[in-house]
């Protein structure tokens, strides 16, 4: 069962709910949820591609820009395309806006034009006539749309098409063919990706509903053809769905020239390489399926669709990275296939011999595709970002060990957690309550028999720097007694039915209605109830979880919302479904902002549910996994693709939801878990108690030393949040971002690069295994990360390196320096004045490395007013230097405040040198200088032996870290 508190099991209208969330710990019943053929836009725009494939040569698309409304100005081409509807040659006007920013993204925009016709629209239906969606771009971009009004037209004049040259020098070019329509975006002349070339593009305009004439007596009633049957209405699983605009949906197909993989559109649980979706050996049969759904105890494998979605895609090949950004918040399907190439494939450029076609498909809303042409992978992540924001700099305890379970049962057992973590020297941060808090599943209230002083325990948590998060749930009990949903209720504040009344279903607390986070004065509203006196016992030091925001409606089709309630605006919920999560958790996101006046703490929010644009908003976790290996191997693909799609705060339930993980698979999760960005042990409410001193040894031991190495990898991982923060780097890299040229890495998706620190880590995924073959990218050193010893290597090889269960395949890249902090403690606040090591590996050759550390205080904005440490740190021979990562900034005109100040005292303590020259054997000193002063520090040279490197230990630098210095060996 989901819960063994279910109190409203009895009722009779949750019959059918029931037996869909009462499944034993098995796989996810798939018939719950939709295929591409019982969703009626899915199955129609796949038969469009269908009928195109088998006409052949001569299909032709019927979109034609009419010549003489095409114009190019400001950055903008403009025209308008008619789509011929009927063997008459009635044509509808679907106006588009090709955009072409300062940065060199380009982006389609296509709409459709209202016709004018007042008859027809008078006789049939008018009340349904409205505009297509098109809010999506005032939730999702928060920048990068100034137009590049040097965009221009080039080459001859011509009433057939038009050539516009773009992006940085002129570089990009997009071949915009009238008839029919198609689009090319080339890079350096090439083309690299084609809209509609295959035809497939189709917008189903809006057209009256025609009522099927009365049957004349005796005679039957003549059904719709079998297509348009679900124009106007469609059931599932005994929920009909109806749909007052009718047809409505937008289908293009976009072609990768020359790409043999594709990466992005999260979330599934399938390989980060994504499979081709029309069947054939190994592929699925499924397109994937981007649609914001509670699917607990998820198949693996799979294209059916999760919690969150990020409609971004990259395509890759050698050296070369595009990709594409579907701006359309609606239930989308994307089909994948891939094709040979014929002929001369080197012609398109190395490793080019694919090409991937894709077959977009979403249920309503606007053609909205933003392009972008690389060349690399990082190029596209800085741009998606400044479109839709980076990744909030968290909470630096956001980034420690979160210790969860449905349910911490009251505040004695938090607080005997907390002690029991200390007395085994067990670090973490925060620990969390699940919905059992709550008096009754009414959010924002206690369960006082069980809590009765929810602000001592809080206090006891902050006596070691930790945090409490409680959940929050976007359901909102429909109980007599319970102020919030009266002010929910008296405010209008809640998601409406299709009728305008307010949508009631069931979820946790029985019959519930949903705030509409689409509402801005429902987001003001939302922000109230969180004030330290509207939520009584929380304090500073607690944080939110918004779960089942896709949101998880028991009772609704494919347990969600019905598609046509209304949200503000008038929209229905088909056109916004996938944003709606995101709604939920930016009015949290806000409402810890303005918890008091002058709110100076970061705000952590913890989402299910999530969309393009929920980066900036806090971290995501995959859901409901289970206890099992390949629930653990699976994440790793899960989190990966996360990063890459901009959102790389994320990560997975350790030691697994459902189900009860034997002491291995435990300890194994934990060390993978230990690299993950966002860490946090969590179970099912009906599983065993799992805490890690619980292990026993040797498991407990082993546990624990995967929590200290994440916690002394702490400002590794935080100076990496920063880049995702600033530039929209992946927190763990896969290998076709860190080496975009080794083909044979690029659907490699069980082990990663962790930020710029060359840490190459490999976790174990499988059962009883005690070795891993660990695949080397290129012709660099690698050292073991515990031992020192020079892993034999081949570039583009496997190799193979013991893993007993107390080890983490974790190799450091020669040429590297990372920070750490090597003291252990029981909290990262507690650590936060703690001296540092610097952790330098030499190359193979050349004698040089180069890393970095971003620090600021962990915890407030001060940072936004230049209260932060940024240093970059350089090997050169025999010298190792540290100086301010960003040229144009003088640290030293900040006025530091408190935590500036305090931190001139705390020091790089300690340089390990691993693979140090043989020349510096026999030094016993070396010389420091720092502010005008030099002083000497003691350095230990330990020659290679065996297997190991040479290494050096060089001890009290004492040099400030935030302060400019120099390390001179000989
Ligand atoms: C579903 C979430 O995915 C899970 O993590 C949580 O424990 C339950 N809801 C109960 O709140």
């Amino acid at each position: 069962m989901r819960s063994s508190t279910l109190t409203w099991a009895s009722s009779l209208c949750l019959l059918s709910a029931l037996t869909s969330l009462t499944s034993p710990v098995l796989a996810v019943k798939e018939h719950d949820f939709k295929k591409c053929d019982q969703s009626g836009f899915c199955k129609r725009n796949r038969a469009y591609a269908d009928s195109a494939a088998a006409t052949g040569s001569s299909w032709t698309s019927p979109y034609n820009i009419l010549p003489e409304s095409a114009s190019i100005k400001d950055g903008q081409f403009q025209a308008v395309i008619l789509k011929t509807i009927n063997d008459k040659g009635e044509t509808v006007r679907l106006p588009i806006t090709v955009s072409f920013t300062q940065a060199g993204v380009a982006r389609v925009t296509v709409d459709e034009e209202r016709r004018q016709n007042k008859d027809i629209e008078l006789r049939h239906n008018s009340a349904a006539r409205k505009e297509r969606y098109n809010e999506a771009e005032k939730l999702v971009i928060v920048g990068g749309l100034e137009l590049d009004k040097t965009a221009k037209a080039v080459g001859e004049d011509s009433t057939s098409s038009t050539t516009v040259q773009y992006g940085p020098d002129g570089q990009f070019e997009a071949y915009i063919q009238y008839s029919p329509f198609s689009v090319e975006f080339k890079r350096d002349g090439a083309t690299e990706i084609k809209f509609n070339d295959r035809g497939l593009l189709n917008m189903e305009h809006w057209r009256p509903k025609v009522d099927a004439p009365e049957p004349k007596e005796g005679e039957e009633a003549v059904s719709p053809p079998a297509e348009e049957a679900t124009w106007w209405e469609e059931t599932f699983g005994g929920n009909t769905d109806t749909k007052p605009r009718g047809p409505e949906s937008i289908g293009l197909d976009i072609s990768f020239v020359g790409y043999n993989h594709v990466f992005g559109i999260p979330s599934h649980a399938g390989p980060l390489s994504l499979k081709e979706t029309r069947g054939g050996d190994g592929n699925y049969n499924e397109p994937y399926r981007m649609y914001n759904l509670d699917v607990f105890e998820y198949i693996l494998d799979s294209p059916m669709t999760l919690y969150g979605s990020i409609p971004f895609m990259q395509a890759h090949r050698q050296d070369s990275t595009v990709g594409v950004f579907w701006l359309n918040a609606a239930e989308t399907w994307v089909d994948i296939t891939k094709q040979k190439i014929k002929g001369n494939p080197l012609a398109l450029g190395a490793g080019a011999t694919t090409n991937t076609n894709t077959h977009w498909i979403s249920e309503s809303g606007l053609l909205d595709v933003f392009v972008f042409l690389g060349p690399t992978t990082q190029d596209i992540l800085q741009k998606y970002g400044e479109l839709t924001g980076y990744t909030a700099l968290p909470q630096e305890s956001a980034i420690g060990y979160h210790q969860c379970r449905w349910n911490y049962v009251s505040d004695d057992d938090v607080k005997d957690v907390d002690r029991k973590m200390d007395k085994y020297g067990i670090p973490y941060d925060v620990i969390w309550l699940d919905i059992e808090y709550t008096n009754e599943k009414k959010y924002f209230t206690w369960d006082a028999d069980k809590f009765s002083d929810p602000s001592g325990m809080g206090e006891r948590l902050d006596e070691h720097g930790r945090k409490l998060v409680v959940i929050i749930d976007p359901h909102i009990k429909n109980a007599p007694d319970y102020d919030v949903v009266s002010q929910l209720k008296s405010k209008d504040f809640g998601v409406k039915n299709k009728d305008g009344g307010i949508f009631d279903g069931w979820c946790w607390p029985g019959s519930s209605h949903w705030i509409d986070a689409f509402n801005p004065k429902a987001v003001d509203w939302w922000k109230s109830l969180f004030k330290y006196d509207a939520f009584k016992g929380t304090a500073e030091n607690t944080f939110i979880w918004n779960d089942m925001n896709e949101p998880s409606v028991f009772n609704g089709p494919e347990t969600t919302m019905p598609k046509d309630n209304l949200h503000h605006g008038g929209w229905e919920h088909r056109d916004v479904h996938n944003l709606n999560g995101m709604t939920f958790h930016n009015a949290t996101h806000l409402a810890l902002l303005s918890r008091k006046t002058g709110e100076l703490r970061r705000p952590f929010v913890l989402t299910r549910a999530f969309f393009a644009g929920s980066q900036r908003l806090g971290a995501m976790w995959t859901g409901d996994n289970q206890a099992s290996w390949d629930h653990l191997a699976a994440s790793i693909p899960m989190l990966l693709s996360q990063g890459i799609a901009g959102f790389p705060f994320s990560g997975a339930d350790v030691g697994g939801f459902f189900g009860n993980p034997d002491k291995e698979l435990q300890t194994r999760w934990f060390q993978a878990g230990a690299f993950y960005p966002f860490f946090r042990g969590h179970a099912h409410i009906d599983s065993r108690r799992r805490e890690p001193y619980l292990a026993g040894e040797p498991y407990t031991t082993i546990i624990t030393s995967a929590l200290r190495l994440r916690y002394s990898l702490l400002p590794a991982y935080y100076t990496a949040f920063h880049r995702a923060h600033v530039a929209g780097e992946p927190i763990i890299k896969p290998l076709f971002y860190t080496h975009p040229n080794a083909e044979a890495g690029f659907a490699i998706d069980d082990q990663f690069f962790v930020g710029n620190t060359g840490l190459l880590v490999k976790p174990v995924l499988e059962e009883g295994k005690d070795t891993a073959d660990m695949f080397i990218p290129d012709h660099e050193v690698y050292y073991d990360y515990f031992d020192y010893s020079v892993v034999p290597t081949q570039a583009g090889k496997r190799t193979n390196m013991p893993a007993p269960l107390d080890t983490i395949p974790l190799l450091m890249r020669g040429g590297h320096i990372f920070p750490r902090r090597d003291q252990p403690r029981r909290s990262s606040q507690l650590m936060k004045y703690d001296d540092y090591t610097l952790v330098v590996t030499l190359p193979r050759e050349g004698g040089h490395a180069e890393g970095s550390l971003y620090v600021d205080d962990g915890d407030s904005f001060d940072y936004e007013k230049g209260q932060y440490i940024h240093q970059a740190f350089v090997l050169d021979g025999n010298t190792i230097t540290s100086s301010s990562a960003e040229l144009e900034r003088d640290a030293s005109k900040v006025k530091a405040g408190a935590w500036l100040s305090a931190m001139a005292d705390v020091h790089v303590d300690k340089i390990v040198v691993v693979g140090a020259p043989s020349e510096w054997a026999g030094q016993t000193e070396v010389s420091v200088t720092s502010g005008g002063k030099t002083w000497t520090a003691p350095i230990d040279y330990t020659p290679a032996s065996g297997g190991r490197a040479a290494f050096a230990v060089i001890r009290h630098v004492g040099t400030a870290v935030g302060s400019d210095w120099e390390v001179t060996v000989v």
